[in-house]
């Protein structure tokens, strides 16, 4: 999943025997797709799993945020059943702002619409269904300033690298709630923590974080964590991180493997499905990762 399919690996693969390359993420910001094609391999992936994973995540670190549920677990394991620090909000009638209405996002409008809250959004793409369906899709600045919630389900490009910096944050309300569950590098993180010390951010759930590629999808519980930014988020009361899980349910899995199979099979019968190619690489400027 965070392996780097660079050229050298390609030449290696291309020694061994290998023809074909199979890639179980959606991601592929991680793969030389020049070398692939110059030494003739296909590469192959899984353009999409189960975009409710990811979008019920996102909802699941609103609703904690939104009720302190992460605070309270710790507490009442302690016999501490005090409620002090505790008060909430409730989601209905907020205003809730979406950035990227693709498959995640559209999932998270219409969960968020049932929940009774004030849908705003900014895609460069709205969806016709949704805005339909009394989601407003407004500017950037303009939800940045409506907004109690924001989450972000765009992909990150050279246009959505730190899309919310210093000078938007400013342009927020004063405690507004910040989901990401996109790519860590759409939000500039010392900025973010600047937000949080002053309390213009009222609270924040993350599922990736820009340097996550040195931490995530391994136990560094026994070791000293050597990211300074990211100790820092950690403690703040306010701020709920997961490592990169939104995608990592039953269905999402099963989904996964259903279409790496029919890509293998559709190889085998001479007709390649799925495929990666140059053209989509330079549409993406994500990091390192072939995470999902
Ligand atoms: P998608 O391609 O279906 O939708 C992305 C949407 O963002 C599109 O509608 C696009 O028009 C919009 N967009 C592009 N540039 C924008 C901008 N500057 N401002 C606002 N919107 C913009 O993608 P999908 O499947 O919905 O995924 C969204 C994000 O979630 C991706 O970054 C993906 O990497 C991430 N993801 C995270 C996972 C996790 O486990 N946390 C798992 C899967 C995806």
């Amino acid at each position: 999943m965070s392996d780097d399919l660079d050229a050298d690996v390609f030449a290696q693969l291309a020694d061994l025997g290998v023809r074909f390359v199979a890639m179980r993420c959606a991601g592929f910001n991680n793969v030389d797709l020049e070398a692939a094609a110059q030494l003739e391999i296909p590469v192959v992936r899984v353009p999409e799993y189960s975009p409710y994973a990811v979008a019920e995540h996102a909802v699941a670190l609103m609703l904690s945020l939104a009720r302190n549920t992460h605070r309270a677990f710790n507490r009442v394991r302690e016999g501490n059943f005090a409620l002090d620090g505790l008060l909430g909000f409730d989601l209905h009638s907020k205003t809730v702002g979406i950035v990227g209405t693709g498959n995640i996002g559209s999932v998270v409008a219409r969960i968020l619409s049932g929940f009774g809250c004030h849908v705003i959004a900014h895609d460069p793409s709205p969806d016709a269904g949704l805005a339909a369906n009394s989601v407003d899709y407004v500017a950037l600045d303009d939800l940045a300033a409506a907004a109690k919630i924001i989450t972000l389900h765009c992909p990150l490009t050279p246009d959505t690298y730190h899309l919310i910096d210093g000078e938007r944050i400013a342009r927020m309300q004063p405690g507004v709630m910040i989901i990401n569950t996109s790519r860590g590098a759409v939000l500039d993180t010392r900025a973010v923590i600047a937000g949080l010390k002053t309390g213009c951010i009222g609270s924040l759930g993350l599922d990736v974080y820009e340097e996550e590629g040195d931490l995530f999808f391994r136990d560094l519980s026994a070791h000293v964590i050597q990211d300074d930014i990211f100790a820092r988020l950690l403690t703040f009361p306010n701020v709920l991180i997961t490592g990169h899980q939104g995608f990592f349910t039953h269905e999402a899995l099963t989904n996964i493997a259903e279409t790496t199979i029919a890509n293998l099979s559709a190889f085998e019968a001479g007709r390649p499905q799925n495929e990666v190619s140059t053209e989509k690489l330079a549409t993406t400027a994500e990091p390192a990762r072939a995470v999902p």
